[in-house]
């Protein structure tokens, strides 16, 4: 007694058919001359050998006419299902090119949708890989309330599993609403494209002339419009990303991130931290070196780090704890915060907190960033981001103030007013309603317009002014800091400080849901 022969045959022809994408070597070959991986090769790249389980590999199409009746589409153009990542469980969906350019029918749609569920039921991250040339023209509306359900379901499992997407093709039209609702977006630098309206669309309504180059590719959205987190080389590259993120990363908002707590407290200073800080106080401190010293060694993922670059942001473990760093950087204009700083640090600080991730916050900032442009595009909206998105967190927040720390943005910057849980200041802080120079010419305006020598007034007067204001003594003699430390202390400070704020509980009113500024 045994099975029969031709059932195992013709399951291993169906299996075979369909991890070929029901195409010829020579395609598969002109794909990967491309530089291109495919579906499959995407999803076994990136999971833990042999741990893939597919759900749905027999799927078909649901087109009715156009000569398709006796097509097959090998999986509907998706393929979707569970497998893990450095031992930890993970849902992915790989947009199939090769099977009717990836186009999302109604069943494509519907494995889509049922994968997202499945990761909120099973409490695992969603890697979703783009690859597609839109809504299936052939299904109609079909397609298009496909897409409406792969969205809701986008939104269902906002801040319940951590999302990611890869840009690994052409993604257009919608189609890009469903990387934009997820946490973290990746696109390829070659061979990619993602945007609404294409250059000819563009040319038709407002007669500009726009190249892809300029807006849909890695670069343009890494590094203008911001809504790519990470440019990749390739698809390997891309998935080196996915893996080093997720290393940092809970598998869902009702567990901690992956912490490695070491068994004994490391309490050592760090002098090479004090040799850090330039004597003139005018010489900008480049922030990365800080973050460099305070960080495990090896153990740093910077996030959209060509996007409004006066502020850093990215993941780091301090003595094993996972941390979400907010750095203001003063090399780039002086670390003010703008609109794009703003946003970037603001929708940053919400995903740390819906995945239960400490923030690590270093302030050196002199303000928001003045300009009529600034204020015609609506800081305080954004600013209001920020402030929002600190006064709403209940994970533990460690801020140290390295320098200046002036006015709104001062407060902004994770201040203990705001919420910070431990609040440390650098001797060299300056934390004050604003620089000694305009704070000067306004207190004292009356003063230098009556002396005889102007400059040599105004110059005094500002001596006195940092004398009494551009330090950190004053805040910590009312309690608005926690404690001035050496900066060769900040490494273990931060750490014991974490390490006992991990027990935090924190209860806001019940209510429905917040409405942080848009
Ligand atoms: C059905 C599609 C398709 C689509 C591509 N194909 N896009 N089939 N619906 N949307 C098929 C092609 O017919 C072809 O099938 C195969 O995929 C490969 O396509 P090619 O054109 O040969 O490939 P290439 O030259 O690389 O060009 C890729 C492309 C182009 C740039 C993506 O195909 C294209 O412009 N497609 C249409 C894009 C588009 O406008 N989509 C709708 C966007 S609006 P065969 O059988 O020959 O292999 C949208 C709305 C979402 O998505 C709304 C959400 C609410």
């Amino acid at each position: 007694m045994a099975i029969k022969k031709e059932l195992l045959d013709k399951l291993s022809e169906l299996r075979k058919f369909a991890l070929k994408s029901g195409t010829t070597d020579e395609k598969i070959a002109a794909r990967c001359g491309k530089g291109l991986m495919t579906a499959r090769e995407r999803i076994n790249t990136l999971l833990d050998p042999d741990t893939f389980q597919e759900f749905g590999m027999h799927v078909g199409h649901d087109i009715r006419g156009f000569g398709f009746d006796k097509k097959t589409l090998p999986s509907d153009g998706v393929v979707t299902g569970l497998g893990y990542v450095d031992g930890r469980p993970v849902s992915v969906i790989s947009q199939d090119f090769m099977v009717s350019g990836g186009s999302l029918g109604s069943r494509h749609a519907k494995k889509m949708a049922e994968t997202m569920e499945r990761a909120r039921t099973l409490g695992t991250p969603i890697i979703s890989i783009n690859d597609s040339g839109g809504a299936r023209i052939q299904e109609g509306v079909k397609s298009l309330a496909g897409y409406g359900q792969v969205f809701k379901n986008n939104v269902l499992s906002s801040g319940v599993v951590p999302q990611i997407a890869l840009i690994a093709g052409p993604c257009a039209g919608g189609a890009a609403y469903s990387p934009a609702l997820m946490d973290f977006c990746i696109q390829l630098r070659k061979n990619s494209n993602m945007f609404i309206t294409g250059p000819e669309v563009i040319k038709a309504v407002t007669g500009e002339a726009a190249s892809l180059d300029q807006f849909a590719t890695a670069d343009a959205h890494a590094s203008v419009s911001g809504n790519v987190h990470f440019a990749a080389e390739d698809d390997a590259h891309a998935i080196q990303i996915i893996q080093k993120l997720l290393s940092f990363l809970p598998s869902n908002n009702l567990q901690q991130p992956p912490h490695r707590l070491s068994e004994e407290l490391k309490i050592e200073s760090d002098p090479g931290m004090n040799a850090l800080v330039p004597e003139e106080g005018r010489t900008p401190l480049d922030v990365y070196q800080v973050i460099e010293r305070l960080l495990d060694a090896g153990e740093w993922l910077e996030v959209q780090k060509d996007f409004a670059k006066n502020i850093v942001i990215g993941f780091g473990r301090v003595d094993g704890m996972v941390v979400g760093v907010v750095a203001n950087q003063p090399k780039f204009k002086a670390g003010s915060l703008d609109i794009d700083a703003s946003d970037k640090a603001a929708s940053f600080i919400l995903f740390c907190n819906a995945f239960n991730i400490p923030i690590l916050t270093l302030t050196d900032v002199p303000g928001f960033m003045p300009g009529l442009a600034q204020e015609r595009g609506g800081i305080i909206r954004h600013g209001a981001k920020l402030l929002y998105a600190y006064a709403t967190c209940t994970v533990p927040l460690v801020t140290v103030i390295l320098r200046k720390a002036y006015g709104g943005a001062y407060i902004a910057m994770g201040s203990k007013d705001l919420g910070g849980d431990v609040v440390f200041a650098w001797p060299t802080a300056e934390i004050a309603v604003m620089g000694a120079e305009g704070a000067t010419k306004i207190i004292h305006k009356k003063e230098i317009d009556e002396a005889s020598d102007k400059e040599a007034k105004y110059k005094e007067l500002v001596e006195e002014y940092r004398e009494k204001f551009a330090n950190p003594y004053q805040a910590a003699e009312t309690g608005a800091i926690t404690d001035v430390i050496e900066p060769s202390e900040t490494r273990f400070k931060v750490s014991l400080a974490l390490r006992s704020l991990l027990t935090k509980r924190a209860n806001f009113p019940s209510k429905k849901h917040g409405l942080s500024p848009l």
